[in-house]
Order: structure tokens, then sequence, then C-alpha cells
């Protein structure tokens, strides 16, 4: 096991390059599957569940290269995904479970082979993270889904239709929309969701020469192709990693320069609640500059939502921001219903907070301690990374690998803004 330790109370000035989004990725690497002509992503994130996927899609077939990293040159990696031969339509239990976001190969498994069995993903530690709209979606365009020994079993012709999704969810769009590309004549899909993520996701599957409509939008239309060629595609900028990194500038009352294409557009969701509670964001040619207003963190109220609603992948960040606020803060947490794992580990650092059902009250507080804490999940580790810059004397977080998981050279990018930050083995927890 590693952990970081963190010395706290240093301003954090200067550049910081944001990755290419890790929940852009991992969609527009399944889309691979999807063509035998070869699918060339740049910007990817160096990070584990990349890797995870990258080994997923080499056990079904697909021949993946890579380009020399090009973080020296200030970009992600460079991948290219040949699937001319997909040798099996098995997603199997011990990758799933590792990484939710393998259900989305079923999508184009479906579409390409006209059958997939892929291991339900099993729940998290934010929630029982069901998937039920996406077989639900499948079978309203005509595959058949049989759930077996922990597998979901589908195959069938793919056939447009009409898709409503009672809920909005990310991956269920992403699966369906992808699987629509190939499917006999018109998808519908009503009350899709609009993350920009899938905005991504939908730009790319255009330039393998899919034909959707309505993209951006909650109604996507899709009318089916025989087949899909080769295309290149450059990952959209992170965020999520943006708006963690924002909080650490407001944080240790420090000014960054987030390095990023198109930034305020695709944080849409996040800027506003930020800028609530009191940072400055400046456009510029290379990002944006992020800064405090007036040297003070305000207590605001925010509930999470769907996309452009405030993020729930920024909830965690958030509350640890508001641990240090003038007056107090009210967060709700409205996607997943066990979200707030951070909470205990901020108030080991001395922070005020109380939870009712699923609304958090935080009464801000002078300084926080610092303390060894434990990370649980990806957003929640980063929460408490956040606290530790912003603490009094050493923080360790520990189980790390959750972090690792979204957060591309954490301690690279922190350390070369200023912070002490280093990370370590450690044979405990
Ligand atoms: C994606 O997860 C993201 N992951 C999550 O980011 C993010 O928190 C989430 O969208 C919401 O924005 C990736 O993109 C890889 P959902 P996803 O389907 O697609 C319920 C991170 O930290 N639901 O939009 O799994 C579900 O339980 C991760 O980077 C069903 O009930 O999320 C949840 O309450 C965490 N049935 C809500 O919908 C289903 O079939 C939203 O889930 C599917 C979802």
């Amino acid at each position: 096991m590693e952990k970081i330790i963190i010395e706290g109370g240093y301003r954090l000035e200067g550049e910081l390059p944001i990755s290419g989004a890790k929940n852009a990725a991992l969609p527009l690497m399944c889309a691979g599957l999807l063509t035998k002509g070869g699918l060339t992503l740049h910007n990817l994130p160096n990070l584990a569940d990349i890797k995870t996927l990258a080994s997923l899609l080499t056990e079904l077939g697909c021949h993946i290269t890579y380009e020399k990293d090009g973080w020296d040159r200030g970009l992600g990696q460079s991948m290219t995904i040949k699937a001319d031969h997909i040798t099996s339509t098995t997603a199997p239990y011990d990758i799933v479970r590792k990484m939710r976001a393998s259900i989305l190969v079923l999508g184009p498994l479906l579409a390409r082979e006209g059958e997939a069995i892929v291991s339900l993903p099993g729940g998290c530690a934010i929630g029982n993270r069901p998937i039920d709209l996406h077989l639900k979606g499948f079978e309203d365009i005509g595959a058949s889904i049989e759930l077996k020994e922990g597998y979901v079993r589908s195959s069938g012709k793919l056939r447009g239709g009409t898709i409503y999704f009672p809920t909005v969810s990310v991956g269920a769009t992403e699966n369906i929309l992808m699987a629509a590309c190939l499917a006999q004549g018109t998808t519908t899909i009503e009350n899709a969701a609009k993350e920009p993520e899938i905005t991504d996701l939908a730009q790319c599957l255009v330039a393998m020469g899919a034909k959707i409509t309505g993209i951006g939008s909650s109604r996507l239309v899709v009318e089916g192709v025989p087949e899909l060629h080769g295309a290149e595609y450059t990952v959209m900028p992170d965020r999520i990693e943006a708006g963690s990194y924002a909080v650490a500038a407001a944080m240790t009352h420090g000014e960054l320069e987030l390095i990023g294409k198109n930034l305020p557009e695709v944080m849409t969701g996040t800027l506003g609640i930020l800028k609530k509670a009191g940072l400055t964001f400046i456009n510029t040619d290379k990002g944006l500059i992020t800064r405090l207003t007036n040297d003070k963190i305000i207590g605001i109220n925010a509930v999470t939502n769907p996309y452009p609603g405030f993020p729930t992948d920024m909830q965690a960040q958030l509350m640890a921001m508001m641990t240090l606020c003038e007056g107090a803060s009210v967060i709700t947490e409205t996607i997943f219903e066990n979200r707030f794992m951070h909470v205990p580990e901020l108030c080991r650092m001395g922070a005020d907070i109380t939870i009712n059902g699923s609304t958090a009250t935080i009464r801000g507080i002078k300084r926080l301690l610092g303390a060894p804490v434990m990370a649980t999940d990806l957003r929640a580790s980063m929460s408490l990374v956040l606290a530790g810059l912003a603490a009094e004397d050493i923080t360790e977080v520990n189980r790390i690998y959750h972090l690792d998981r979204g957060y591309e050279r954490l301690v690279q990018k922190l350390e070369a803004c200023g912070a002490k930050i280093s990370r370590m083995k450690t044979d405990n927890i």
C-alpha cells in the first residue's frame, strides 16, 4: 500500500496542467470496439482505470498500441485500439468488479457481435450502482437479456426504438448511444444525460461515421448505419480534476492557472457554485486562472444534480472547502445514496459537519488540523488531500490507490505549485 504525506499551510501558485477526462476516456475506449478501422485517442490520462480497461479490451481481442506518453509534451498519452477481430464477448467478473465502467463494453459488443456476456458490476463505496436502466434500454432496441450466475447474458440483432430513461444515467446513455449507432433503424433516447463526456463520445462517434442529432441535449436521435470507420479523436479536459484543483487554490489562499482547452464551457455546473463560494475565474488563452476573490470562503448551499447542475463528483471536494467557510454551508447529495464517506475523516481533522439523511450541514472553522485519515473512494480521497493542503501540521492519507484511479500525477502537479507533498510505501492499512 502507499500513503500521501502533506505538510499543510503552503499557498499553491503557478500553472497546473489538467489531464484528459477519465469519464470521457473510458467510454471513448469502448467505442473502439465498434469499428474494424482503428480508433486513435489523444490526451488520454495515465490512470489505473485506463490500464484496467485496456486490459479488458485486449482480452476481447483488440490490439492496443500506445504512442509515447505525451506528458513531456504537455499532452496525455495516445492510444490506438484496433478491433478488427473480436475474439471474445465476455467481460469477466474479476475485471468488472474492479471497475464499473467496464459495463460500457456491453453496448458495443452487442452491436458488433450480436451478443455480450458481462458480469454484473456489483456495488461500490458510494452506492449499489444498479444497471437496470442499461438493460431496459437494450431490450427496447431488440436485445434479449438474461441474468444468470452474476452475469448479464445479452443477444439479438439490434433494431431502432425509443428509450425513455426515468432517471438520468450517464452510463446507460453512453451504452445505448454506442449500440444504437449500428442498430437497424432509428433510435431515440429521451431524458438522456447531458454531461460533457457524453457530448465528447457523440462527437467521436460522428467522426467514425455515426449519424447522431441532438448532441448536448436530453433527446438524442441515432440513425443506425451498417458500419463505422476508424477515426482520431482528442479527449476533452477533465472538468472534475479542474474543479478539484480550483478548490485547492482557494483553500490554500493561492492562485493557479488551470491549463486546458475550453475549461469554462465544460465546467458549467461547477463554476457557478464555486463563484458563489467566493472564487474568481479569469479566462486565459491557456485555460483558467482561479483564486479567492476576497481571501475568504463564503458558506453556500449546494445540491448535486445531473449536468448542467452541480456535479456529484465535486461534492466531496466542495465539502472540504466549506469546512473553512465564513458561516455555514448545507450540501445535499441527490445522485448516490452513500457519498458522505469523507465526512467522518474530515471531522477527524477538526471539521464541524453533521449529516441528516442526504444533507450535510457544515459550520466553518478557522483551521483544520493535520491527522492520519483513510481514503474510501476516489472523490472522498481528493477531499482529504485538499483538507491536508490547508490543515496545520501533517496529514497522512492512506489507501491512495483510490486516488490513482482518477488523478494523474497528483503529487507532481501539486508539488510543482508549491505544496509540501510526497507519497511513500506503508506496510499498514
Ligand atoms: C458516471 O457513473 C461517472 N462514472 C461517475 O463518476 C459519476 O458520479 C456519475 O456518472 C454521475 O455523474 C463514469 O463516467 C465512469 P449514473 P454512472 O448511471 O454512469 C442510478 C467518478 O467519481 N442508476 O449517471 O455509473 C445510479 O445508482 C465516478 O468519476 C440506476 O438506478 O452513473 C445513480 O444513483 C463516480 N440504474 C444514478 O442513477 C442504472 O441502470 C446516476 O448514475 C444506472 C444508474
